[in-house]
């Protein structure tokens, strides 16, 4: 089983790859209320694969593994981490391993994979320009592809992800004024260009938009801060903050290049 979180959907297109790979399906995280899980298969794996926001897991995430039962597991079950980043994690894998060690749980392999980033939000950052969008999808592809064989093997004890410089700063003390005070719903705003298309209703991961009788969105107050809606909309009418105006609109692949 892969257990699967995606906002705009860089990770979903890598846990696709993953799925493809390994043959086990893919469940994804789409609320905030947990669901029972199906129990795992006699030597299936167990996968988790979600983006890193703000040098930690997403709130939603963070919320799932805090309720959510885990299907039963024994001592010989293969259990992995894949985690989609623009650029570095910091130390979201121990955050990880913390919040699975709660279920009595240990991840055995844990990866970081480089991707598109969706981060706007912020002066200096926006996204990746068209070349080194491709860049980060045809390498991404490979990488996956050799994650996805690693997982197939189930080889344990592999840790390559990329925690950058300054880890623990960044997710312990930028990362908790991030989500402290830059995850905050009522951030978004929309302009008269809106055109009440509902594709922003559409993109949202977690069904938190909802159109009303005026065809505008509302946001429903289950926010994760993933951007979906602000990168899906086609004409730009979705500001996030004060400094989203300029900044480019990154248009997810359903589907990794394929590069061999
Ligand atoms: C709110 C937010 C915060 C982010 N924080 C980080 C970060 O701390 N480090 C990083 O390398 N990338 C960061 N990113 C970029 C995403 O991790 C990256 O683009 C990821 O592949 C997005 O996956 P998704 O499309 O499944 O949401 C952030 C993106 C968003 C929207």
């Amino acid at each position: 089983m892969i257990i699967c979180f995606s906002g705009t959907g860089n990770t979903l297109a890598v846990a696709r790859r993953l799925s493809e790979a390994t043959g086990e399906h893919l469940y994804r995280i789409d609320s905030w209320q947990p669901k029972a899980l199906p129990e795992l298969a006699e030597g299936e794996r167990l996968g988790f694969v979600f983006p890193v926001y703000g040098w930690d897991m997403p709130r939603v995430v963070k919320a799932f593994l805090k309720k959510v039962a885990l299907p039963k597991t024994s001592a010989d079950t293969y259990i992995y981490m894949v985690c989609t980043c623009g650029d570095d994690i910091g130390h979201t894998d121990r955050l990880f391993q913390k919040a699975l060690a709660r279920h009595g749980l240990q991840a055995t392999s844990l990866w970081s994979v480089l991707m598109p980033d969706t981060y706007i939000a912020l002066p200096g950052f926006d996204i990746d320009n068209s070349e080194e969008t491709a860049d980060k999808l045809r390498e991404a592809s490979r990488r996956v592809d050799a994650i996805a064989e690693s997982v197939r093997l189930k080889k344990t004890q592999v840790v390559d992800v990329k925690n950058g410089a300054f880890a623990w700063t960044k997710t312990h003390v930028l990362g908790w004024f991030f989500d402290r005070f830059l995850v905050k719903e009522k951030k978004f705003r929309l302009s008269p260009k809106c055109i009440g298309c509902g594709k922003c209703a559409q993109a949202c991961p977690l069904d938190n938009i909802a159109i009303g009788a005026d065809q505008k969105p509302k946001w429903q107050g289950h926010c994760t801060g993933c951007l979906a809606c602000f990168h899906a909309c086609p004409v730009h009418a979705i500001d996030y903050g004060r400094f989203t105006k300029n900044k480019g609109q990154y248009r997810p692949k359903e589907f990794l290049p394929h590069t061999k």
